[in-house]
């Protein structure tokens, strides 16, 4: 395991429970919602038919996402580095009743056999946690000829425009574009962000072909837990992406 896993794996294990209770509970009320502004997937539309299917959660966390996906015909797994994130997966899972597999390990070297899943699927999880240099390959590993990935994360204006005397986005460009790639979270916690090109070389590279790039954008009014000051920024310019990428036969 690299050195950011490790610290990565450490910090959510360390913020899990707070984490639940505060932004947890909001996103229990509407699992089936996209991003920090939770819109939710009726209105997005960017998932394929789950119906039957095999999907795997990348960096479940609390398991919102997993829980409303087996409740709605999937056969689900939920993969996430952090043990305490993954008991609170267990309770609610356990408390609706509901199956689903959840396991514990890094989107950089998944335990799955080639070709076992139909979807991926990432909000802020692994895609955003992982170096996509490591994630990128192995989802396209595990996803079957023809299967999808779909995953939410900052767009890279909003990590550009970070304004650290804030604590939110800011109106200046603060940091390179071009170079994009490991972001510092603090005490050797690190993200992942890529430029839009880059990360359509990547899914080229990998044999994933594009179907969408979303741009959500909150609703007037609309509040977050996470960036609750943001909300007027998210409506001026995009402060998150969803692609929407599949395998190539
Ligand atoms: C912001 S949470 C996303 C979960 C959920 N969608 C949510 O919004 O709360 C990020 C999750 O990614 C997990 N994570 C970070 N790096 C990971 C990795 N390399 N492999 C699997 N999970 C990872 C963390 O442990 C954490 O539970």
């Amino acid at each position: 395991m690299g050195e950011h896993e490790r610290y990565n794996r450490e910090r959510w294990d360390k913020t899990s429970d707070s984490y639940q209770a505060y932004h947890g509970v909001e996103i229990s009320r509407v699992p089936d919602a996209w991003g920090a502004w939770r819109i939710p997937e009726s209105e997005l539309r960017v998932l394929p038919d789950i119906t039957g299917k095999d999907v795997l959660e990348l960096g479940c966390g609390g398991g919102q996402w997993s829980i409303w996906l087996a409740q709605n015909g999937a056969r689900v797994t939920g993969l996430d580095l952090s043990e305490r994130q993954l008991s609170h997966a267990r309770s609610s899972a356990a408390a609706v009743g509901v199956g689903v597999v959840l396991v514990q390990g890094s989107a950089e070297s998944l335990p799955f056999r080639d070709g076992t899943f139909d979807l991926v699927l990432s909000d802020h999880g692994a895609m955003s946690w992982g170096d996509p240099d490591r994630t990128l390959p192995e989802v396209a590993r595990v996803l079957r000829p023809g299967g999808i990935l779909v995953f939410c994360a900052a767009s890279p204006l909003f990590i550009i425009c970070w304004d650290e005397q804030i604590d939110g986005p800011g109106e200046r460009l603060r940091r390179d574009y071009f170079g994009l790639h490991r972001v510092e979270e603090g005490d050797g916690a690190a993200t992942f962000n890529l430029p839009y090109g880059e990360w359509v070389r990547r899914f080229r590279m990998h044999g994933l072909s594009i179907d969408a790039l979303v741009e959500p954008r909150p609703a007037e009014g609309a509040v977050s837990t996470f960036y609750p000051e943001a909300t007027e920024w998210a409506r001026r310019w995009p402060a998150e992406v969803i692609w929407k990428v599949r395998r190539e036969p």
